[in-house]
């Protein structure tokens, strides 16, 4: 619970600030170079991304208040009553992740572990790498396919989602007042009430 009367409050911990700039350069990357067909580069930021994702969903128990996945899992009234109150310009203020933020990450992590599993597979299926390589003696051909295409169109989803996670930025910092980009780079958000 925020300090009433300090002006700022620590959201975002150190963790999820470091988890959130990292995932953003790892997925710039790993995007780039499968375009140049870098492969190389692409299965080590990918090994580099699945332990990030990892470690995040530890966090997700285990971190700060606004960290833990507990903290922004609202019911479906709430989230409701949230978006509609949007065009009221008067929405309930949110520390951490607002309701329909809140499922923007969700479907931003869901989205991303498929990506990283079907990558796991393709590496271990197609290119005969990787720590799940023992799945490549009873995958057919076919199958292997499957995965391949699959990881294309997980990647495919994931930059439908991301342009509207920037509008959501965009549009949270604009309702609220109040800059989000700014806040998980340095943490803190101003000390306004959350009802
Ligand atoms: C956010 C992370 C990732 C992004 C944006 C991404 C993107 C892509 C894209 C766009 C392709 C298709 C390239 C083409 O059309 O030629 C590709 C291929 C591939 N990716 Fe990823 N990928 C990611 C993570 C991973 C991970 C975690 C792994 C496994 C460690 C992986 C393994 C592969 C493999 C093996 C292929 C090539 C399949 C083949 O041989 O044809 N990727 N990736
Ligand atoms: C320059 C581009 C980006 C900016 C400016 C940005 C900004 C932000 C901001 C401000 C938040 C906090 C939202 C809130 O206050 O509720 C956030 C959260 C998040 N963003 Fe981004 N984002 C960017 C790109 C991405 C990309 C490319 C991904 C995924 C591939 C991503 C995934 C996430 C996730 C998973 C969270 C939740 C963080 C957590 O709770 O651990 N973002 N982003």
């Amino acid at each position: 619970m925020p300090d009433k009367e300090a002006a700022q409050v620590k959201v975002w911990d150190v963790p999820v600030r470091v988890f959130h700039w990292s995932l953003v350069a790892g997925f710039i990357v790993a995007y780039l170079s499968a375009e140049m067909h870098k492969m190389a580069v692409h299965v080590w930021v990918g090994y580099a991304l699945v332990a990030l994702l990892l470690f995040r969903l530890v966090w997700g128990f285990a971190g700060n208040e606004y960290a833990r996945f507990k903290s922004f899992i609202f019911s479906p009234q709430e989230t409701l009553a949230y978006v509609r109150s949007l065009r009221s310009g008067h929405a309930r203020h949110y520390y951490g992740h607002n309701p329909a933020g809140a499922l923007m990450v969700f479907a931003l992590l869901g989205v991303l572990l498929a990506i990283f599993g079907t990558g796991l597979v393709t590496l271990a299926v197609i290119d005969f790498e990787g720590p799940l390589l023992f799945l490549a003696n009873d995958v057919s051909d076919e199958t292997a396919y499957i995965f391949r295409h699959a990881h294309d169109w997980m990647v495919n989803i994931a930059l439908l989602l991301i342009p509207l996670h920037l509008l959501g930025v965009v549009s949270g910092s604009i309702q609220h007042k109040e800059n989000l980009v700014r806040a998980m780079v340095t943490g803190m958000k101003r000390n306004a009430p959350e009802a």
